[in-house]
């Protein structure tokens, strides 16, 4: 845009991206008549990565860029050691894995101010996919020319791109490089994050789940449908039940009256639901159907299966129909561990978008919650304080103790702001209205890293579910 100023467009924000929320990505582009900077917003769109224009500090003009007139990009071009200066920086590179890096062909050759974009960073282990445009050549020597400029980089083979390329062609490509790219599902947006009101992360189906909710197991009745609505009303937005809990219909009741009574909209829920080993996954097709229909609430945001099983993969399999249909937006697992992960997934189509399994200090997954993190799934915590039996020895636990102390709040709150901050998202279940608000209020506080530490080396390994 430097050239001519023209303003950017954005991508179509309605459509899912294909990869997730890929902050781990960088799409820099140099463009002086935007035709390469319409191939980066594409890219861009594509990998929800982020955009950064490589800006000259003196910009180029019109004559600037006449070729074969000895102009200046003409002379640039004629000598390899010139380093046109950059206007600006790109914020914390080394949270970037790849940087898609883009720049129209000048001479068969990368402008010089890439190399002096290549020179001014550290790309040591990280990828960097050539893209380019071009009046008609190819993109030739000019990507692999580069390699010397960042030589501890991972180089792919760069893409020449004419102008106009469409939206789809530039995703086609993107997923032909098979960069396994993951969404960032380790590390929350707790800074955006205000009592009351959790913040999302990006699942990898493209759907957000809030990173705190309502767990339901054992809530039952009134109770269920009381504690949902305050739960609504407090600010939570995701809540978690299952067929094995006997209590959908009530809790989609709940969940109605709310939306009936102006306090929530639908799309502003995330509900999860579970079906059970046995019988209801020997005949998945009749018991997820049973569950949208106790729920009652259209689709369902998020099917688990709650248990592995003989027929797990049937059932999932089933549940990737009834995504197909709308019926169902993301499917996750409960209750999977690293040994069952690998060889489940090569046999479905779908990625898990979540695990869900018992995590709390003495119980902490220290190798599971990285390993699903890597796999681009979100982790998330049944029995955050430890479940029943166990709740008060966690909570009263010297060191938990300790740091509540420390930042005037409550046991739970710390070690809800520890599974928060660790990358796991938590469903604290309870029926009592005050416990329900201060379990959506963690966001006024942060944990040190040395607390972080203390906390870790609580790990007991100590599982207080059969599962
Ligand atoms: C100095 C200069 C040299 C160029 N050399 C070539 C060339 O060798 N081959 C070619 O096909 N196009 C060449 N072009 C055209 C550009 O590569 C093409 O217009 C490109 O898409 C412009 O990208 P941008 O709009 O992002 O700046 C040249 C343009 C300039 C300004």
């Amino acid at each position: 845009m430097a050239l001519f100023g023209l303003t950017a467009c954005g991508g179509n924000s309605n459509t899912k991206p294909t990869v997730g929320n890929a902050n781990k990505v960088l799409v820099a582009y140099f463009s002086c008549t935007n035709t390469t900077e319409a191939i980066a917003e594409h890219i861009q769109t594509e990998t929800k990565g982020t955009l950064y224009e490589i800006v000259p500090e003196v910009p180029y003009t019109a004559d600037d860029l006449k070729y074969y007139t000895n102009g200046r990009a003409d002379k640039e071009q004629g000598d390899l050691s010139v380093r046109p200066a950059i206007n600006g920086s790109v914020e914390n590179i080394e949270k970037y894995d790849v940087v898609f890096l883009g720049y129209p062909i000048w001479h068969g050759q990368a402008p010089r101010i890439i190399s002096t974009f290549l020179e001014s960073y550290d790309f040591s282990g990280k990828t960097i996919v050539p893209f380019c445009t071009s009046h008609s050549s190819g993109i030739g020597s000019s990507d692999t020319d580069l390699h010397s400029l960042a030589p501890n980089a991972e180089w792919v083979s760069g893409k020449r791109f004419s102008s106009g390329t469409s939206r789809s062609a530039v995703a086609d490509w993107i997923e032909s490089l098979d960069l396994k790219l993951t969404p960032d599902v380790a590390v929350f947006d707790l800074e955006n994050g205000e009592n009351g009101r959790a913040p999302t992360v990006t699942l990898n189906s493209g759907y957000e789940m809030p990173i705190l909710g309502l767990g339901t197991y054992s809530l039952r009745g009134d109770t269920a449908r009381n504690s949902v609505r305050t739960a609504i009303e407090s600010g939570v937005r995701l809540i978690d039940t299952a067929s094995a809990y006997g209590n959908e219909r009530e809790i989609g009741e709940a969940i109605r009256k709310a939306i009936g009574d102006g306090v929530v909209k639908r799309e502003e829920l995330f509900v999860i639901t579970k079906i059970y080993p046995g019988s209801e996954m020997a005949n998945p097709e009749q018991s997820v159907q049973a569950c949208l229909d106790r729920l009652n609430i259209g689709y369902v945001d998020m099917m688990l299966l709650h248990h592995p099983d003989r027929n797990d993969v049937k059932a999932y399999k089933t549940i990737e129909k009834f995504v197909e249909q709308g019926k169902i937006r993301s499917i996750g697992l409960s209750n999977w561990y690293i040994e069952e992960i690998d060889d489940f997934i090569s046999q479905v189509d779908i990625m898990p978008a979540l695990v869900q399994n018992e995590i709390h200090p003495y119980y902490q997954e220290q190798t599971v919650v990285p390993y699903m993190h890597n796999l681009g799934i979100v982790v998330q915590a049944w029995y955050p304080f430890g479940g029943r039996g166990h709740t008060g020895a966690l909570l009263g636990n010297e060191t938990i103790v300790k740091i509540a102390n420390a930042h005037n709040v409550t046991a739970a709150q710390v070690i809800l702001r520890w599974h928060l901050q660790r990358g796991v998202v938590a469903i604290p279940g309870s029926s009592n209205p005050d416990y329900i608000r201060e379990n959506i209020s963690v966001f006024h506080f942060s944990l040190t890293d040395d607390e972080m530490n203390e906390i870790a080396a609580l790990d007991r390994n100590e599982k207080y579910d059969w599962y």
